[in-house]
């Protein structure tokens, strides 16, 4: 679980469900626990504002998952505020390219890649292949479906090596009919595309430092592109689809099935838009913090019309906007004079995009207690967790080399 807290003030809470499990022993431990260290730790309920998840059953379940436990807490406490809560944006991408439906294509494709690993590991021409495929799959991964989408990579090797793959596979008579199906080739050539296009998306919205209308923004983006692909993809140009494009220059203009695929874009449009509404019911204030100069103040919340109109006509303010970079260091510049657009930016700068932290983190956890670590106490993985997922946690060289003068020292004197 993360908390971000900005100024003091508000509270979002990122919480993906692999943390779930304790620490030290890897077992299950339910939402409760979650609660009670919010309580522990005397964090005031009415300063939360938000909740990030993965979207499973623990988290959203009406009574028993987190978020239905926190509303309930709330109201107990008698607080005002609203509690937002968004699925993980980069989860919402994964299950969004669930929507292609083009499983079929990616069974095969593993089948093939399996195959390949047991009978030709020293084939000099797959080795560097299996490398890279090994990386994808070595993992146990607790979101199948999620990382799902890091195999764009896999699909794009086999699809370059699909020549060589089929007579590989012929040499140990295996039957490579379907292999070489026209109808095969484009739908691998369409996946292997678009899976590329998905993966560079994910690469944009994981890492750090990403506020949420950054996120937001490639969001929109590529929904934009979508509709671009698609009619292209209608008047029979995948101009920004290599594979198929070298496909539907090997064979025949008319079997490759334009049509069926500027469908499936659409088809993946018409997800992207269902999943991400929550953010687009939220658009307004995420321009608040992304552009306050731009926003338009009759459509504004009442409240903070007066500051907005203060702030837009104040060329200093402006100035300092231009200069200064990106959202996330704005609002460090807006006045005391103006509290409620300096809360609405605090609150905003605190929201959690994704669960990509959690993750993160379990991933260090998982990749420091390996079998070779079993003198790790909890004491020194705590320390390196805490290290791990520090944002900006710089040693303070000159404070530790006094120490250690002092203790040279001291060991002098005791000689
Ligand atoms: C504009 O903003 C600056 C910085 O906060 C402030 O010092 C100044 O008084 C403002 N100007 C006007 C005209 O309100």
């Amino acid at each position: 679980m993360f908390l971000s807290i900005m100024n003091g003030t508000f509270l979002w809470i990122s919480m993906a469900v692999p943390l779930l499990f304790d620490l030290k022993d890897e077992k299950y431990t339910c939402p409760t626990q979650a609660l009670k260290f919010v309580t522990e730790i005397k964090l005031l309920w009415d300063k939360l504002v938000g909740l990030t998840t993965d979207g499973v059953p623990a988290m959203c379940g009406k009574k028993s998952g987190l978020v239905g436990m926190v509303r309930e807490k709330m109201r107990e406490e008698n607080c005002a505020g609203e509690l937002t809560v968004y699925h993980c944006i980069i989860h919402q991408e994964a299950l969004c390219a669930k929507a292609l439906k083009m499983e079929h294509v990616m069974t095969t494709v593993t089948q093939v890649v399996n195959f390949i690993r047991a009978k030709g590991l020293n084939h000099r021409q797959f080795k560097s292949f299996l490398e890279e495929c090994g990386s994808e799959y070595a993992d146990v991964p607790y979101h199948t479906e999620v990382r799902w989408l890091s195999r764009g990579k896999v699909l794009n090797r086999c699809f370059e090596l699909r020549e060589e793959i089929c007579q590989f596979l012929e040499t140990k008579g295996k039957d490579t009919a379907e292999l070489r199906e026209q109808k095969f080739l484009c739908e691998l050539a369409f996946l292997c595309d678009i899976s590329s296009h998905l993966d560079a998306l994910n690469l944009q919205l994981q890492g750090r430092g990403r506020i949420i209308t950054d996120m937001y923004a490639a969001v929109r983006a590529f929904k934009t592109k979508l509709c671009l692909w698609e009619n292209q993809m209608l008047q029979g140009n995948p101009c920004h689809f290599p594979c198929c494009q070298s496909i539907k220059a090997q064979i025949s203009t008319a079997v490759f099935p334009c049509a069926q695929f500027a469908e499936k874009l659409s088809v993946l449009a018409a997800e992207f838009s269902r999943r991400f509404a929550d953010f687009d019911a939220q658009k307004c204030k995420f321009e608040l913090l992304s552009n306050p100069f731009a926003v338009d103040v009759e459509n504004a919340p009442t409240n903070i019309q007066m500051e907005l109109i203060e702030l837009q006509c104040n060329d200093t303010l402006k100035s300092k906007y231009d200069d200064a970079v990106g959202a996330a260091q704005f609002p460090r510049f807006i006045p005391d004079t103006m509290p409620q657009l300096r809360t609405q930016a605090a609150q905003m700068l605190s929201m959690f995009g994704s669960t990509y932290l959690c993750e993160q983190l379990f991933s260090s956890m998982k990749m420091t207690k390996t079998t070779y670590r079993r003198r790790l106490t909890d004491e020194h993985l705590r320390s390196i967790l805490r290290i791990s997922s520090a944002q900006s946690l710089s040693p303070d060289i000159d404070e530790l080399a006094s120490k250690k003068r002092c203790q040279v020292s001291g060991l002098g004197t005791s000689d």
